[in-house]
């Protein structure tokens, strides 16, 4: 976190103009097609560093067309939700963990520092403006857009001088179509999301611009998401946008929950971070990073060792795979009793819409 001494701007500074025509709320439609009234916007120059905080109505941003972000993408993103709980309190899930994500990727960016507590504040102040957006539904909830990007105008590349932070708001309801079904993986080695000494551990557009071709190529093969795999041995690494999770008998013949470490070339989900302590505390099986390869996870389908396998990040929660489909063979995952995906996800929803007491949420 930055600290007291880092250049920043302060809540306190913030001004609110408030719209003066609020629209009509359509029906939950596509993730991410409708956007609530207001905006959050914070402009950062060198030569006069962080302007006050600004929530403005929502509106397009007006850019040089030599902008920094538009060329070179130096750009991030975060992504979090507001939850309406069964007590109509509105509450963030682990919004810091997001806070200190972006503030890695800003470094990375070469984009100035902020004190991440400071920006949580004006968040949940901005939620606040817009709290009649955040659904009354414990299966839909208000999704939190975060983007940081460079402005500056001209076409050298170099450390930015100006930039803009701003937050949109976008009601969000079931992420995938099909619900919780389980999805079909499509693992071609021939793709890599990310490698060592790249971004893939930061939330940076390129990242997934990149990914697309491969996503379409997956859907032309009837496979519904991409799985990332790593190196000469098919580490598995993500899925889609997703990190991913093998709950299995191990090489040694422990019940294990699995899931890639932080090596550079997996983001540090939220979600993902939250499994790993949540089961950890239940203390009912062995709960490892560790990597695991396609060879791996063929022979212990072989041998009936997986019990199953999921992806977990904020948009979906935690989806079950149920295929995978590598090197000509479509490896069937068992999903049908879904016993682990099913526990977590009423864990982590207990919490999120409040029906369990935990600090793990932040009140709006
Ligand atoms: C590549 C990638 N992996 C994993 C995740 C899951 O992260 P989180 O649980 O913080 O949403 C995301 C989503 O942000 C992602 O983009």
């Amino acid at each position: 976190m930055a600290d007291s001494s880092t250049p920043s701007f302060k809540a306190a500074d913030l001004v609110i103009q408030l719209t003066s025509s609020p629209k009509t709320k359509p029906d939950i439609g596509d993730f991410g097609t409708v956007f609530t009234d207001h905006m959050l916007v914070i402009e950062w120059s060198l030569a006069e560093g962080w302007e006050a905080p600004l929530i403005r109505p929502f509106g397009n941003l007006s850019l040089h067309p030599a902008c920094s972000s538009l060329h070179y993408g130096i750009q991030l993103f975060e992504g979090f939700k507001a939850y309406r709980g069964d007590d109509d309190q509105l509450r963030l899930f682990r919004p810091m963990l997001n806070m200190n994500r972006m503030a890695k990727s800003a470094k990375r960016a070469c984009l100035p520092a902020f004190d991440q507590a400071e920006l949580l504040e004006c968040i949940r102040r901005l939620v606040e403006v817009d709290q009649d957006w955040v659904p009354h539904s414990d299966l839909a909830s208000l999704y939190v857009r975060p983007t940081f990007i460079g402005t500056e105008p001209s076409l050298g590349l170099k450390k930015p001088t100006r930039a803009l932070l701003y937050v949109i708001l976008s009601q969000a309801g079931f992420y995938f179509k099909t619900k919780a079904e389980a999805v079909s993986l499509w693992a071609d080695p021939k793709f890599t999301r990310a490698w060592k000494g790249g971004t893939g551990d930061c939330k940076m557009g390129g990242n997934y611009g990149c990914s697309l071709s491969a996503q379409y190529e997956a859907e032309d093969h009837g496979c519904q998401q991409v799985l990332w795999l790593y190196g000469d041995d098919h580490q598995i690494t993500e899925a889609g946008t997703m990190n991913v999770f093998l709950h299995w008998i191990n090489e040694n013949g422990e019940e294990e929950l699995a899931t890639p470490p932080l090596d550079g070339i997996i983001l540090p989900g939220v979600t993902r971070q939250s499994i790993l302590e949540l089961t950890r505390q239940w203390g009912e099986f062995e709960v490892t990073e560790r990597y695991i390869t396609m060879d791996q996870l063929c022979s212990a389908l072989k041998q009936q060792r997986v019990k199953e396998m999921f992806g977990s990040g904020t948009a979906c929660m935690i989806c079950p795979v149920g295929h995978v489909v590598y090197q000509g063979e479509n490896l069937h995952i068992p999903h049908q009793d879904a016993q682990l995906t099913s526990r977590i996800a009423k864990e982590l929803t207990d919490i999120q819409y409040g029906r369990t007491p935990c600090d793990w949420t932040l009140l709006v």
